[in-house]
């Protein structure tokens, strides 16, 4: 039996709605910001799928190494017969840890991209009869309407996608996450280690140019859904590297003075020559800081694997 399922637990307008007030909060605030979860449209995954190919972005290949290498004893671990992947994507990595899941009942991944986990799942179903996989169109950062489906449960959190959301917002998505869980579940994370300047922020300026075509990618996402005027060619993609934070922060510096029009908010947004709009941090992680966040938020880190190089850390954690 093959099986693919999806259920969006958001309203369709809901969406809408979300991304209205996050443009309006983020381009009238200063700093400018926009949330990195808006670049997800079907063609900023495919540019995220790009940029997992590339030279410079290693964390990709960092942890694949890593789950090739411990699929087998993070399935014995958790013995999981659900596994629930937030931000899962094109699920490419996931592959190794399904093979492993003998006992795996349901795959359930969670996405805001409709394109990536329709893609991602018919070709699962496709490639493993017997699979059941559930799709879920949500925003992990939300409480989420998991389907009924036996435990233990594994959740995986892989990419360093945790890293995307600021230390405020991981706290409380990590504090609702443990909640959801129940005694004998287990969480599964990736983190993006700290290293050398220079090769993070190649990762993130590589030469092709494909990371600063994804960045601005939330632009003619607000283009389309909102009605702007975004000219993506008036902004230069920027990557730094923020010592004091430990983040990456991509930002979109404008490249003379502007005002953009955004007629689904009838709103009109200055921007100054060299004003900068930031669209993502990339935070990237010590053990000891890890492994305290994963504590605060009541679970208790149990396995530590990196990469061989040390550029990338895969933790698994039970809930205390
Ligand atoms: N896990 C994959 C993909 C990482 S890219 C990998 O390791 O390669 C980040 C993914 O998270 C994208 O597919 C994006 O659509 C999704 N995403 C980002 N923010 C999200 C949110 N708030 N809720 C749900 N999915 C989100
Ligand atoms: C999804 N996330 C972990 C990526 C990262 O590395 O922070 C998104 C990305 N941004 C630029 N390149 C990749």
């Amino acid at each position: 039996m093959s099986l693919f399922h999806s259920t969006r637990t958001l309203p369709e307008d809901a969406t809408g709605a979300a991304l209205r007030a996050d443009v309006r909060d983020g381009l009238t605030g200063t700093p400018k910001t926009l949330p990195p979860k808006w670049f997800y449209d079907a063609r900023g995954s495919e540019l995220f799928d790009l940029i997992t190919e590339l030279p410079e972005y290693y964390p990709t290949r960092a942890e694949r190494e890593i789950l090739v290498g411990r699929a087998d004893e993070i399935a014995a671990a958790s013995g999981a017969r659900t596994l629930v992947e937030l931000g899962s994507g094109s699920s490419e990595k996931t592959r190794h840890l399904l093979d492993a899941l003998t006992g795996l009942h349901t795959y359930v991944p969670v996405d805001v991209s409709e394109s990536a986990l329709t893609r991602a799942g018919q070709a699962l179903v496709a490639e493993r009869p017997g699979l059941r996989v559930h799709a879920l169109i949500a925003d992990f950062t939300r409480p989420l309407a998991l389907p009924d489906t036996p435990g233990p449960r594994l959740l995986a959190f892989l990419g360093g996608t945790i890293g995307n959301l600021l230390p405020a917002e991981r706290a409380a998505f990590l504090a609702g996450l443990r909640a959801q869980l129940s005694p004998g579940d287990a969480l599964l994370l990736g983190t993006d280690l700290v290293k050398d300047e220079g090769v993070l922020v190649r990762a993130y300026d590589d030469a092709a140019g494909v990371t600063a075509a994804f960045d601005k990618n939330v632009l003619a996402v607000v283009n389309r859904e909102l009605g702007a005027d975004f000219d993506l060619a008036a902004f230069d993609h920027v990557a730094l590297w923020d010592a004091e934070n430990e983040w990456i922060e991509m930002r979109l510096r404008s490249r003379g003075a502007q005002t953009v029009k955004i007629r689904a908010l009838d709103l009109a947004v200055d921007f100054a020559a060299g004003e900068e709009l930031r669209t993502e941090v990339s935070a990237k992680f010590r053990r000891d800081g890890v492994r305290d966040e994963l504590s605060a938020a009541g679970f208790g880190t149990t396995h530590w694997w990196t990469d061989r190089e040390g550029r990338f850390a895969l933790s698994l954690s039970t809930v205390r």
